[in-house]
């Protein structure tokens, strides 16, 4: 990991709450006042002391405690106690008048506290209404550690207790929590209203939520009798339908798939115009991002379309992993986040077969997780957290997606049935309560009979994953393997540790591409496996339908004999995009050459599948930035060589949806269509312009799956014009998936002046949301103007950054930083990139150590780079030279 600073520094040693005292009901009351930015809040918490203390500690955070009594006998007077704060842990120590004995008693706190602008804690959101005027919500964001700033709480996941919660708010506004409401009373001065929700189960502070604003809403109800709603604020509401629909049905299949029912007698989702994440799981009330929820149909695309039913499963998912059972501790974060993300999958796999779900998994999921986990600075799985405020840089690749790949992984190995009878196992015996990963493990094994720690322990303990090197002999009708695993690390160098994983493989063959002809499980470093009844000259793959978290490397005589089926399709679409993506994975170790990449990658000019373009499309930018570092001269060389691969098939694809396609076809067209303009292209690009202009003269849609690629012609090949009319129109769209597309889009224009006009735009005006400003810096990689403008205006504005996304620790601040840096590749860069963190005077120790692996990531990536193109200068050179251009 990065390190710098000053390494005698001593960390800040964290604490987490004593264990002596837990906390059983909460009743929370709480009036939020929308024109004054805060709120007043009165609370009670029942505590049960289990040693004899005379000390109580509660979190709390941002608020202003007015006073805290104690109740140590039911029906005594409330006496007032001392308090003092630890503003580094965030801990209210609160004095009790003397010592207690094991016991129940109360604490009352009266406070207040403000709606920030922070998106995190109880916040507000600013949205505009019909009439153009300003108007804002209230709403919370709670995990993992800010539910502390709404009301003082024993703020860890393992404190289940119940909520009794209770808002006071104009009359005109809606307030919704958790659950349920049962009264609605006027207050004192008729003024307002009081709205008093139903108890919620036992549960853990982060989950809890409310909101409260100008709110509009549709509903449903599931089979199963829950009333289901989506929310939004005013004129939105039928974009929620496609959520709801959803929601109803993912409500009814979960019930079922996990065999527990859902408990609570309603279910809200509302979009909230400024959310930091995508979504997040409060039992009762989901809160999401707008573009996660909301879909009208002849704008969103299919790709976006498919991202909001992945969310809405997701998020519901944790109703059951995460909400009914918990994680005891930060570390097994995956334990809810990996399940609920293959739980998403499960549920889109299974009801809604258009999105081809499980193709784009492979790309989304396994690909990305595994590059991520290919560095170096990766965590495993199982990640130590010390100080859980600065835990927002977990919730990344390896506890989403490298943890659902994983448990895909093992659904596969155990079967589909065995693997739900343990989850429900585990559900059962743990609902309401929390548990570590091997309670998880436990309970699969008793499914399945099968020693699952084993097994699984490697992949969610040591971080990596392997490759496998493969090569093989024939002995009559016997395929012998020996297969050797070690650790892929991303710049082909060594292991440090020597890691060793148990590998289910699973094996096909050429005779019946779509079937599983053997299966093994490799334990040692280096094994030999026996495939009978293989033909001498037919071609055996491992990693059938790419199940397994792990690369293979194969003899040349292995891969050289599955060209042919790769090109006619014959191998299944999932082995094909495998293949092709460990190739170009392994482009960066060194071991396989841009070259001969570009071979295989020929042999598929007839691919039709989306996803495997995908992996041909990834492998084949690495040769264009490879060639950008070069000269202009090979640029242009290596431009050539790409029209020529993607020309014949985006001539047979043209621009317009022809009827009867699948959902992948628009996709496709839009991916081909985009790399031969990027590639320059002239009657593609032509073509894009054309799309454009017939959409704002004629009003000609353009279909929502080629608008991100139009959009992005338009931007770098339309100077300043084209710019000003992206500009206009993410000024005009009401839809935010429009927004965010313009805007990737202008971040990729070549003109230095647009770009700061952009930046200024965005950044300084504050025009573009801050949960959307990441999105300014998407697209300056695509030009070495851009991507020293990007990184420069990082380093000159990172106070104000700091500053609008709440510190280090953000997740918004922190994607900021790896854009701004990740596209660089040099070694000079690299250095910079790292020196600027050590030397930045905006930054203390502590960030320097929340931002420590996010750096390390970064600046591997910077040296992977470098890497890729020292490697392949001169076998870019002679392949150009030989490709006839
Ligand atoms: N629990 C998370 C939300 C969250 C993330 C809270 C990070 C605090 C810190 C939620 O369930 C989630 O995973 N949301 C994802 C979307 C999901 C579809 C992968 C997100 O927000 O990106
Ligand atoms: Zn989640």
């Amino acid at each position: 990991m990065a390190t710098c600073g000053n390494p005698n520094a001593p960390a800040v040693k964290f604490e987490r709450l004593p264990t002596f005292a837990e906390p059983t009901h909460y009743d929370v009351r709480l009036s939020p006042c929308l024109n004054q930015f805060s709120f007043e809040g009165l609370s009670t918490v029942d505590v049960t002391i289990k040693e004899a203390t005379d000390v109580l500690k509660v979190h709390a955070q941002s608020l202003l405690i007015q006073s805290v009594s104690l109740v140590a006998n039911p029906g005594d007077a409330p006496k007032k106690c001392d308090t003092s704060y630890d503003d580094k842990l965030n801990i209210l120590s609160i004095k009790l008048p003397s010592v207690v004995q094991p016991q129940k008693v109360q604490l009352i706190f009266q406070f207040v506290g403000e709606l920030n602008d922070k998106m995190r804690g109880f916040y507000r959101s600013q949205y505009k209404d019909k009439s153009g005027s300003e108007k804002f919500l209230a709403s919370t964001q709670f995990e993992s550690t800010y539910a502390r700033y709404a009301f003082p709480c024993f703020d860890e996941p393992i404190y289940k207790a119940t909520f009794d919660i209770t808002l006071e708010v104009e009359n005109h506004l809606t307030a919704l929590s958790n659950m349920n409401v049962v009264s609605e009373t006027p207050s004192t001065d008729g003024k307002r209203k009081i709205v008093k929700f139903a108890t919620t189960p036992k549960m853990s502070s982060y989950l809890v939520a409310f909101a409260v604003g100008e709110l509009e809403y549709i509903s449903a109800q599931t089979k199963s009798g829950v009333e289901m709603r989506v929310y939004t604020v005013p004129g939105k509401k039928e974009q929620g339908q496609y959520s709801l629909d959803l929601s109803v049905k993912c409500i009814d299949w979960y019930n079922e798939w996990f065999d527990i029912p859902y408990p609570l007698p309603k279910c809200d989702l509302i979009a909230i115009p400024d959310f930091s994440m995508g979504a997040m799981e409060n039992w009762g009330l989901v809160t999401y991002r707008e573009i996660a929820l909301l879909v009208d149909p002849g704008v969103t695309s299919t790709r976006q379309k498919s991202r909001v039913a992945l969310v809405v499963a997701h998020e519901l998912a944790h109703l059951w992993f995460g909400n009914l059972v918990t994680m005891k501790w930060w570390t097994d974060l995956w334990l809810k986040e990996g399940f609920a993300s293959f739980m998403e999958y499960m549920f889109v796999g299974a009801n809604c077969p258009e999105f081809k779900i499980w193709l784009h998994f492979l790309n989304d999921e396994l690909a990305s997780g595994m590059s991520l986990d290919g560095l170096r600075n990766s965590h495993p799985i199982e990640v130590e957290i010390d100080n859980p405020n600065e835990l927002d840089e977990i919730y990344d690749s390896i506890t989403y997606a490298k943890s659902n790949s994983v448990n895909r992984m093992l659904c596969y190995y155990l079967s589909e049935p065995v693997f739900q009878k343990g989850l429900r196992l585990y559900l059962k015996k743990f609902q309401y309560s929390n548990a570590v990963t091997q309670d998880l493990w436990t309970a699969l094994s008793e499914a399945s009979g099968q020693n699952v720690n084993e097994l699984m322990s490697g992949w969610t303990q040591q971080m990596g994953f392997p490759v496998l090197n493969v090569s093989q002999r024939q002995d009559g009708n016997n395929r012998i393997l020996t297969v050797q695993q070690r650790r892929f690390i991303s710049d082909g160098g060594e292991d440090p540790k020597n890691s060793l994983w148990q590998v289910p493989i699973t094996v096909s063959v050429g005779s019946s591409p779509n079937d599983v002809k053997a299966r093994f499980l490799l334990k040692e470093r280096q094994q030999e496996f026996v495939v009978e009844g293989v033909a001498p000259g037919e071609w055996v793959k491992l990693n059938s339908g790419t199940t397994g978290f792990y690369r293979v490397e194969y003899s040349d005589e292995m891969l050289t004999a599955m060209l042919p089926d790769i090109a006619s399709r014959k191998m299944p679409v999932l082995d094909r995009f495998g293949l092709i993506n460990d190739l170009s994975a392994l482009l960066n170790t060194g071991r396989v050459s841009i070259a001969q990449f570009v071979q295989v990658a020929a042999s598929s000019a007839n691919e039709d599948e989306y996803v495997v373009w995908g992996a041909i499309d990834e492998g084949m930018s690495k040769l264009l930035m490879c060639a950008r570092e070069m000269s202009d001269d090979t640029l242009k060389s290596a431009k050539q060589l790409v029209i020529k691969m993607f020309e014949k098939t985006g001539a047979e694809l043209g621009f317009a949806e022809q009827s009867g396609e699948d959902s992948q076809k628009m996709m496709l067209r839009a991916l081909v269509q985009a790399r031969l303009a990027r590639a320059g292209h002239q009657p593609t690009i032509e073509k894009f312009n054309q799309l454009f202009n017939d959409f704002l003269e004629k009003g000609t849609p353009i279909h929502p799956d080629i608008r991100l690629a139009t959009f992005g012609v338009v931007a770098r090949c339309g100077g300043k014009e084209g710019f000003d009319k992206l500009m206009n129109l993410r000024e005009t769209t009401t839809f935010q998936e429009i927004e965010r597309q313009a805007m990737i889009a202008m971040s990729q224009t070549p003109e230095q002046p647009l770009l700061a006009q952009l930046f200024e735009y965005g950044f300084e005006k504050n025009k573009v949301r801050p949960q959307d400003q990441l999105y300014l810096f998407v697209g300056t990689g695509s030009t070495h103007m851009g991507q020293q403008y990007a990184w420069k205006y990082f380093c000159e504005h990172i106070k104000e950054f700091l500053e609008k996304y709440g510190g280090a620790n953000s997740s918004l601040f922190q994607r900021c930083l790896k854009f701004a840096g990740e596209s660089f590749g040099s070694e000079q860069r690299a250095v910079e990139f790292q020196d600027y963190f050590c030397n930045c005077k905006e930054l203390n120790d502590t960030d320097r150590q929340t931002l420590a692996r996010p750096i390390g990531q970064t600046v591997e990536a910077i040296r992977l780079n470098a890497r890729l193109l020292e490697s392949n200068r001169s076998v870019i050179e002679t392949l150009l030279k030989q490709s006839n251009l």
